[in-house]
């Protein structure tokens, strides 16, 4: 594990060394009430805001020891997926990756640590990875190279081991506890450090399962302009601006962990109308790629249910099978096998259907209405895991039923 050099221990130390106790002063380096919301410490660091650095040296790749300083982010990052990247902390993951390693054998724990855990690519298991897309996975660069292959971990390069970049230029020494400098620019504008884990992935017969990077190649828009909106409040003490961006990185899961749909209200939009005989539905998708991106199992359905004037539900457009019953209201990726077979996307040879709306796409669905329907109810669901793909990974529970991400009502 990576410690701090031994001169700032001794610093931190003799910090220690004022008739305290070292709890004391670890309860100093912690943001003291007030100093959080008002921007205290504008001038500079924890020196200048008169927080101490911590008596023990410094864990780089501990995101709790960086709340001393920086407790608004620490807190946010907490509640977020790349907190809780590893297989021990994420049950999705550890069904598939399970799964993997029982068919694929014993590579695979390493071939998933590259981007899950890249801090602990040969150590999955240890402490260490457990840490899952740490801070120091972001912080701790020198340049993100981007190509073809280059997949997670292979595409940061790490710099010397106390460094912690942002967005912003810090003059050396300003942090005492680990080093500064000037802005990584890999960082700054937003997109290429998530290119380097979120670009594309391919299984292992050369088939894009993922592909949220190039769904937004060409897209202006940085992937942080809507998944890091900016929270006004400084990061921790050693914030020395009002506002910073969160930590949180807004995704699907918060609808489970938090019934937060933010991100959904924001970029996504339902609406209907009655014409003549029809209802039509409209989607809009806003996002900088497609819904749903990513993980290929994510799954969305339209559901509308018609009621009469009465207020007596007459209709809707799912009966049994929605696949059967309406498709064109199922929003997701079907993958087969050699045999035309639907499989998971690592065992697939073909990408048989992919129904999602593309970035900035609006789409209209049309249905004939019995005459009777008054009043058309629409509700948007997501799947984390599509009911078969949760079938074939023995994977049950809250994760695996729908959240309505969005409702609408059209009366006629
Ligand atoms: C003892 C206090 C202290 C601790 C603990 C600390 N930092 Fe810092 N950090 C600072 C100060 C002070 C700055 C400089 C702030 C400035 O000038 O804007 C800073 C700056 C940074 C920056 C650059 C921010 C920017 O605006 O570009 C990053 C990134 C960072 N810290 C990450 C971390 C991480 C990750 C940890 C935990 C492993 C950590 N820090 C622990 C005090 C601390
Ligand atoms: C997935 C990558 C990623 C991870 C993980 C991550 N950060 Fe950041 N961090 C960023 C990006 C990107 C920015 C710049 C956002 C912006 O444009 O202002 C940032 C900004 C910051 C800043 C500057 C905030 C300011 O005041 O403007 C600090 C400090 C920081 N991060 C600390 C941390 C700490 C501490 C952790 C872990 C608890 C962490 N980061 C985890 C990507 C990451
Ligand atoms: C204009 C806003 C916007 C921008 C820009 C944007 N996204 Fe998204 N992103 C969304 C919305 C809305 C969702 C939720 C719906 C969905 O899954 O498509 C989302 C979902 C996601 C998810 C979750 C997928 C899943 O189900 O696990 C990831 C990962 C993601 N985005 C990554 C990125 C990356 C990487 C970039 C930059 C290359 C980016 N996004 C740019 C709005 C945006
Ligand atoms: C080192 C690889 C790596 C980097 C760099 C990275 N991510 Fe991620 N990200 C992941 C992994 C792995 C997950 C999935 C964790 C899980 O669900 O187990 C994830 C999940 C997410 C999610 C989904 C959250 C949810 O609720 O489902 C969003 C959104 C996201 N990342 C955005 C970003 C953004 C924005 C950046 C750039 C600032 C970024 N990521 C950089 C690896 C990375
Ligand atoms: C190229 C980087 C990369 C590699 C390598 C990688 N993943 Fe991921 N994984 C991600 C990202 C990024 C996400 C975030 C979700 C998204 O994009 O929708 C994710 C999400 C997931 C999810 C969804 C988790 C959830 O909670 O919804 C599963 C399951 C998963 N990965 C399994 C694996 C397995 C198993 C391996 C190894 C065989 C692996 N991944 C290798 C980047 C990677």
């Amino acid at each position: 594990m990576l410690r701090l050099l031994p001169w700032i221990a001794l610093l931190a130390l003799a910090g220690a060394g004022c008739h305290k106790k070292p709890d004391q002063d670890h309860g100093k380096a912690t943001p003291a009430a007030g100093s959080v919301g008002t921007g205290a410490g504008a001038q500079g660091g924890p020196g200048a805001a008169g927080a101490a650095p911590p008596a023990a040296p410094l864990d780089l790749e501990d995101p709790k020891a960086c709340a001393a300083c920086h407790a608004a982010i620490v807190a946010e990052f907490t509640d977020s997926m790349h907190a809780q990247a590893h297989h021990e902390l994420d049950p999705i993951y550890r069904a598939m990756r399970t799964l993997r390693i029982a068919k694929e054998g014993e590579q695979i724990p390493q071939a998933c640590a590259r981007c899950h855990t890249p801090r602990a690519v040969s150590a999955p298991d240890s402490e260490l990875a457990r840490a899952g897309v740490s801070c120091a996975t972001c912080h701790n660069l020198a340049k993100v190279e981007l190509s073809a292959e280059a997949r997670g971990v292979e595409a940061l390069r790490f710099a010397e081991p106390t460094m912690l970049r942002g967005p912003h230029d810090v003059a050396p020494g300003k942090a005492v506890v680990h080093g500064t400098g000037p802005a990584q620019p890999a960082l700054a504008d937003g997109t290429t450090v998530c290119l380097a884990c979120h670009g594309e992935e391919r299984n292992p017969q050369g088939l894009a399962t993922c592909a949220t990077g190039v769904e937004h190649a060409g897209d202006e828009r940085s992937c942080t302009s809507c998944h890091m909106p900016e929270v006004p409040a400084p990061n921790g003490v050693a914030g020395t601006r009002p506002t910073h961006r969160s930590h949180a990185f807004l995704g699907p899961h918060r609808a489970w962990q938090h019934g937060d749909l933010s991100l959904f209200a924001e970029h996504l939009s339902v609406s209907g109308r009655f014409e003549g005989k029809r209802f039509i539905a409209v989607l809009h998708n806003r996002a900088a790629h497609s819904f749903p991106t990513g993980f290929p199992a994510r799954l969305a359905m339209l559901a509308m249910t018609g009621f009469d004037a009465k207020g007596q539900q007459v209709w809707s457009n799912f009966a049994k099978d929605p696949l059967a019953d309406h498709p064109d209201a199922v929003f997701g990726k079907g993958y087969v096998d050699a045999e035309g077979k639907p499989t998971l996307a690592p065992y697939a040879a073909k990408m048989a259907r992919d129904h999602r709306l593309e970035r900035n796409e609006q789409r209209e669905l049309g249905v004939e209405v019995p005459p009777t329907v008054a009043r058309v109810e629409l509700a948007l669901k997501l799947w984390l895991v599509a009911p078969l793909a949760a079938q074939k990974l023995s994977l049950t529970g809250p994760l695996t039923e729908p959240r309505v991400i969005l409702k609408a009502t059209a009366t006629r």
